[in-house]
């Protein structure tokens, strides 16, 4: 494989490397445009994989190396170097010369506002030094930072300091992607944690002088998190400091570095005025999954990066368990859902479709994917939900116990179940190397007390896949008499056949089912319900996924019918919802989810997978129509709901408190469709805290009557860059279809687009593509504005770039004037003379 060479490589011609590691020295003499790192490294020849000896690099300037103390002149590859070295244990020295100023990859050591800091997951280390950069050559690293900074940082503990350097020891080996170190002028918020067995830890979250208040929420977090993987997991933490960087030039939420976490600062600082609850909550599950990782990603790794969801899938599972345990679990199922189907489900039918554990990439930074980390980690639910509690914790302790400080696989993982459960995997490894989500169609008979369950279940073809055979789906079920009343609870039936029945008997009257409670499995169900069904399991189901997806099929059904046939907003879906907003009995955070229409983005996938060509205008005035209607028919109940669910007091960021602001702000979101923005016009001038103020512009933004707040909002925030990218976020994602373009081109010409940054090119672009009606655009403009950006941002930051490419997605889903559009920017993209090999994976995929 070489870096710069498009050619994919293969999962199955994995082979182990021909040096191990024992040991690693680096030194790094800091400079913003010539940083010298010398290295040192104890390497043993592999004698069950012989071979020459080869290190990776990229980006580097060979300055000297030596073989135990002799000079010699290594062959520089195009990925890295090749040079004899002896059949027997030797140490390689080396001084590189790199310049961290350049890097506006963010990969590799790199510098964000003064201070330096390094991301080396996937292959960022080989931009530091020339090492063997695979997850699995394991070492433990000796580290001596030399400037005149006054914070230098690196994994591990705290070895020796003096003026001008600082030196760190970390004992436990590990790959090289998981290397770090920070250095700047940054301010500590301390804390300390005890381990269950006593040891103390030192804990500090380091920022940027003027971010100290926006802290103390993450700390807490962390400290909960550790908690959390002792008391659930038997987890301890094995260090004596645990660090965390906030970083503003960052291309993902965060890393989770061993024993030096580096987030992205909007993933780690908060405050009231500054973080919305959404964001407070996605802080807390961050925090937690970058801790969680130091068991299941760090003491047991990945052996080779076609395996990363056997860490990020867990590791996502985990995190997701978390936030179930300490705030309310059927929320975070159906927000984990939404996110689910909004990104993961279109992934998987679109031209970018890929198993969880892909078997060939070009860049595996492609392949941080909704699909490797959110359907990874329902994988892992279902083999919870198929194994049982018991057996999932007995497993859990096996796995950490067995493979602690090694390097492993997917079978590795799953062998650990078979051990402990006695089962046969092998139907069920078919979900790692399956793409494409399940369709599972169901139908019932009722005979003589006997009812009846018939599934049938197929996945459609994706790229390179074609017949796939059937796969082993937990399909959690219940019944339910008409009267709402429970008749049998919940059971998880093993689908395994392509065709399968199973039968319930001893019943008084045919039931109505409840299928696929709390989405015990990543598939589309396929069923028909009559309405009057589905406003029962609304109204009555005892699982709450299931009660609001009810709601929601009502809801899709109603927007559909108004699509398709033009018809009025459906009265009982009005009715249905009127009845659960007033029923106080129901956690607001529920009632805000079940007031939530489905997203444009929903309504197109309903539409094409109907067989309609969407159209995004005709789905943004569907919408639209229908708020309006809600907000007219149940103006007196969302009133008193927005009333009645204020939070006086000051602002915590609790989930209780955060569920009643949901409920008032989904209110208020409505209710702004027909007062002209009055309730929300007092609430921005009222608010105290983030939530309430960006609950009230975005009311005023849907509206288009946003101007004077936007423009108030500026001047408030304008030393607040996170602040900052709320602003140019909601104006990008929710501005009405004929200006989103023109608002779009506009934010880009602004003082404050600060392009290079990724959150700000995200807040603008991510924004931008999340509007579909103003994306798609009939004029082609916007295709053709994120196109310019894109082949802008290339040449600098591949893998955000990268990333973005998916806004293009779908376009087969779309009418033939935009599949056209579409298709010239993507090729005019791919014409680029010197794309990256990132961006050219990604849209080579897309249009194939
Ligand atoms: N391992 C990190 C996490 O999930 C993400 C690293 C992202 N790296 C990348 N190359 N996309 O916590
Ligand atoms: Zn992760």
């Amino acid at each position: 494989m070489t870096k710069d060479s498009a050619q994919p490589i293969y999962l199955a011609d994995y082979t182990p490397p021909a040096f191990w590691v024992d040991r690693v020295e680096l030194t790094f003499r800091l400079h913003p445009t010539a940083t010298r790192v010398l290295s040192r490294v104890a390497f043993r020849p592999n004698p069950d994989a012989p071979g020459p000896f080869t290190l990776h690099g990229q980006d580097l300037t060979l300055i000297r190396a030596t073989i135990d103390g002799n000079e010699v002149t290594p062959t520089l590859t195009d990925d890295g170097l090749t040079c004899p070295a002896p059949d027997a244990p030797f140490v390689w020295e080396a001084e590189v010369e790199i310049n961290p100023e350049a890097n506006k990859a963010l990969e590799g050591l790199y510098m964000s506002n003064g201070m330096y800091c390094t991301q080396c997951e996937a292959e960022g280390f080989r931009k530091i030094t020339y090492y063997p950069d695979r997850p699995d050559v394991m070492a433990p690293f000796i580290v001596r930072i030399e400037s005149d900074l006054p914070v230098l940082l690196s994994n591990g503990n705290p070895a020796a300091a003096g003026e001008g350097w600082a030196e760190w020891d970390d004992p436990w080996p590990k790959p090289a992607y998981l290397f770090a170190l920070v250095a700047g002028d940054l301010h500590a918020h301390r804390d300390s944690f005890t381990t269950a067995s006593g040891k103390p830890v030192d804990l500090a979250i380091w920022v940027r002088d003027g971010d100290q208040d926006k802290c103390a929420f993450g700390m807490a977090a962390l400290k909960a998190s550790m908690a959390w993987d002792e008391r659930v997991y038997g987890r301890e933490y094995d260090l004596d400091v645990f660090n965390i960087v906030a970083v503003d030039d960052f291309n993902a939420g965060a890393m989770e570095n061993k024993g030096l976490n580096v987030f992205n600062s909007a993933a780690v600082l908060a405050s009231p005025e500054t973080a919305t609850d959404a964001n407070f909550e996605r802080i807390e599950s961050i925090i937690a999954h970058e801790y969680f990782h130091n068991w299941t990603g760090n003491r047991i790794t990945c052996r080779d990066w076609f395996q990363l969801c056997l860490k990020e899938g867990l590791t996502v599972y985990r995190d997701q368990q978390f936030t179930k345990d300490v705030r309310s679990e059927p929320v975070k199922r159906i927000d984990d859902v939404l996110m689910l189907r909004g990104a993961q489900f279109r992934e998987d039918g679109g031209p970018l479709a890929h198993p969880v554990r892909p078997e060939s990439f070009v860049e595996i930074n492609n392949f941080y994917t909704a699909t490797v980390y959110d359907k990874g980690a329902e994988v892992i639910g279902m083999l919870h939900r198929l194994v049982g509690d018991a057996t999932y914790a007995r497993a859990l302790d096996l796995y950490f116990d067995r493979h602690d400080g090694q390097a492993c696989t997917i079978e590795d993982w799953l062998k650990v179940f078979e051990d402990v459960s006695g089962r046969d995997l092998t139907q069920f490894k078919l979900w790692y190397s399956i793409a494409g989500t399940p369709h599972v169609k169901v139908t019932d008979t009722w005979a003589d007390g006997s009812y009846t369950l018939t599934f049938q279940q197929s996945v459609p073809d994706t790229p390179g896949q074609t017949d796939k055979p059937p796969m082993v789906i937990p399909i959690a079920v219940g019944l339910l008499d008409t009267d709402g009343t429970e008749v049998v609870p919940t059971r998880v039936l093993e689908l395994t056949e392509a065709r399968q029945n199973f039968a319930f008997d001893g019943l008084a009257t045919r039931p109505v089912p409840s299928i696929l409670r709390g989405f015990s499995a990543p598939v589309i169900l396929e069923q028909t319900v009559p309405a009057e069904h589905k406003r029962l399991l609304l109204a009555h189901d005892t699982d709450p996924f299931n009660r609001w997806e009810a709601g929601r099929a009502l809801a899709r059904q109603a927007l559909l019918a108004m699509l398709t046939d033009r018809a009025a907003p459906d009265p009982a879906y009005l009715e249905a919802l009127q009845a659960l907003l007033a029923d106080d009995s129901l956690d607001p955070a529920f009632r805000a989810l079940v007031l939530r229409l489905p997203s444009q983005q929903d309504l197109t996938q309903a539409l094409f997978d109907a067989g309609q060509v969407p159209d995004p205008l005709a789905i943004h005035d569907a919408l639209t129509a229908m708020e309006t209607a809600m907000a007219t028919h149940l103006q007196a109940d969302l009133t008193a709901s927005f009333d009645a669910h204020q939070v006086p007091g000051p602002y915590r960021p609790v989930a209780a408190d955060a569920g009643k602001r949901a409920l008032a702000n989904g209110a208020l979101a409505l209710l702004t469709r027909t007062d002209a923005g009055a309730r929300a016009k007092v609430q921005y001038s009222d608010a105290a805290n983030m939530t309430q103020q960006m609950a009230a512009l975005s009311a005023l933004q849907r509206i288009g009557a946003a101007s004077d707040a936007l423009e108030h909002f500026h001047s408030q925030w304008q030393h607040e860059r996170l602040v900052l990218d709320k602003w140019f976020g909601l104006q990008s994602s929710l501005s009405l279809p004929a200006e989103a373009v023109a608002t779009v081109r506009r934010l880009t010409e602004h003082p404050d687009f600060t392009w290079e940054n990724p959150n700000r090119f995200r807040a603008v672009f991510g924004g931008f593509s999340s509007n579909l009606a103003g994306f798609h655009d009939p004029s082609g403009d916007g295709y053709a504005l994120m196109a310019d950006w894109l082949i802008r941002l290339d040449r600098l930051n591949p893998m955000t770039t990268a990333r973005m490419t998916t806004a293009f997605g779908t376009w087969k889903q779309y009418d033939a004037d935009r599949q056209a559009l579409m298709r010239d920017a993507l090729e005019r993209i791919a014409l680029v003379p010197v794309l990256s090999r990132d961006t050219k994976e990604m849209v080579t995929r897309i249009l194939a």
